[in-house]
């Protein structure tokens, strides 16, 4: 199994995370001011993978070619495949085949995030050498998940989305295949919702016999389609940063565990961690509280911020009340306005949530 080969899913339409996704690809969202999509290709490159192909859709393809490259600063080879329509994670599998040829490989889908990486898992699946290996984790609302029933220690049954979940064992984005993977994608039909379900291919791989091996995640594991997730995911992966000031401190303070990057400056600031200020941002008169990624040449003045993740080039400023648990996109400003007559004045996209004292 020397050629293991990896596969990452990054097309889709993302539409829990509207209207970020209406201008960008929701893998590229950044988590802790790195893309989502990046953390996938990094634990793939950590546990010995150098051939990565990434699924695109037709609309997002081009940003993720920008933002990924040919791989060679993740250190391994990336080949993008266009998948036309968004008809399921299998569909996925059966496009990327002239890609996979016979090798096994490790799918991920580009928008989950999983603590302590790939490497035993890949590990445990050379020396087993199952058919399929999954990754479970109990979860408090599995009928939104693909479910996992086990009996002595062995996959017996899979369910896409059960209504009345028989477990509470949620399938987590990240598999590891054989290449039989490829017949049993092509031996089912499409679910309720449309699409080719991973998750029926491999019962079809359960019902034909074949060993699919269950893995129970230890780390947390983040499925980062809702904004509620997206803040939770940069909350898990800020508690672990180290602390770096690079940047410019003026009659500023900075407390617990922060990372200030080149370029960037405070002034007469505090900023409490764990919290990172991207390359050429400006903090002024302002609080930065914990749980909080800044984005490069964002501004922040006269206001608070807190447990929030703001997209580059984006300034909040003198806001009355702490802005908190906030997602802004690119180039977002949100301020005071002095103009007469007094009112609220709004340029929004799609689907936007705004929420005022
Ligand atoms: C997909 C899979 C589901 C799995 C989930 C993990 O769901 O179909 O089985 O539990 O990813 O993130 P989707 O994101 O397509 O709704």
């Amino acid at each position: 199994m020397e050629d293991l080969k990896g596969l990452i899913l990054s097309g889709g339409k993302g539409t829990r995370l509207r209207p970020i996704t209406h201008t960008s690809a929701k893998q590229l969202v950044p988590v802790a001011n790195k893309p989502v999509l990046f953390y996938g290709i990094e634990a793939m490159a950590a546990a010995g993978i150098r051939e990565v192909g990434i699924i695109v859709a037709p609309e997002t393809g081009g940003e993720i070619r920008t933002a990924v490259g040919d791989g060679s600063r993740f250190g391994v080879g990336i080949t993008y495949i266009e998948q036309d329509a968004p008809l399921g994670l299998a569909h996925a599998v059966l496009t990327a085949q002239p890609f996979l040829g016979d090798s096994a490989f490790v799918m991920y889908l580009g928008d989950n995030l999983l603590q302590g990486g790939i490497e035993d898992l890949v590990a445990a699946f050379r020396t087993n050498e199952p058919e399929a290996l999954i990754l479970l984790t109990a979860v408090p609302d599995p009928e939104n998940y693909g479910v996992a029933e086990l009996d002595g220690g062995q996959v017996v049954r899979l369910s896409e989305k059960p209504s009345s979940p028989a477990t509470d064992l949620a399938l987590v984005g990240v598999y590891m295949f054989t290449p039989a993977i490829h017949e049993a994608a092509r031996a089912i039909s499409p679910s309720g919702r449309g699409e080719l379900e991973i998750t029926d291919a491999i019962q079809h791989l359960v019902d034909g016999g074949r060993r699919v091996e269950p893995h129970i995640v230890k780390g947390w594991w983040k499925d980062t389609g809702r904004l509620e997730d997206m803040l939770e995911a940069n909350r898990l992966v800020l508690d672990t940063i180290e602390s770096r000031v690079d940047g410019e401190l003026v009659d500023s303070q900075i407390g617990g565990r922060v990372v200030v990057e080149p370029g960037a400056r405070l002034e007469r600031s505090y900023v409490r961690g764990p919290a990172i200020v991207g390359a050429g941002a400006r903090v002024v008169d302002a609080y930065v509280g914990p749980y909080t990624a800044i984005g490069e040449e964002c501004v922040i003045e006269q206001a608070e911020v807190e447990h929030s993740i703001l997209l580059a080039g984006s300034s909040v400023r003198a806001l009355d009340g702490r802005m908190e648990s906030s997602l802004l996109g690119r180039n977002v400003s949100i301020g005071r306005d002095g103009r007469q007559p007094r009112a609220y004045r709004f340029m929004v996209g799609d689907n936007s949530e705004i929420g005022i004292l």
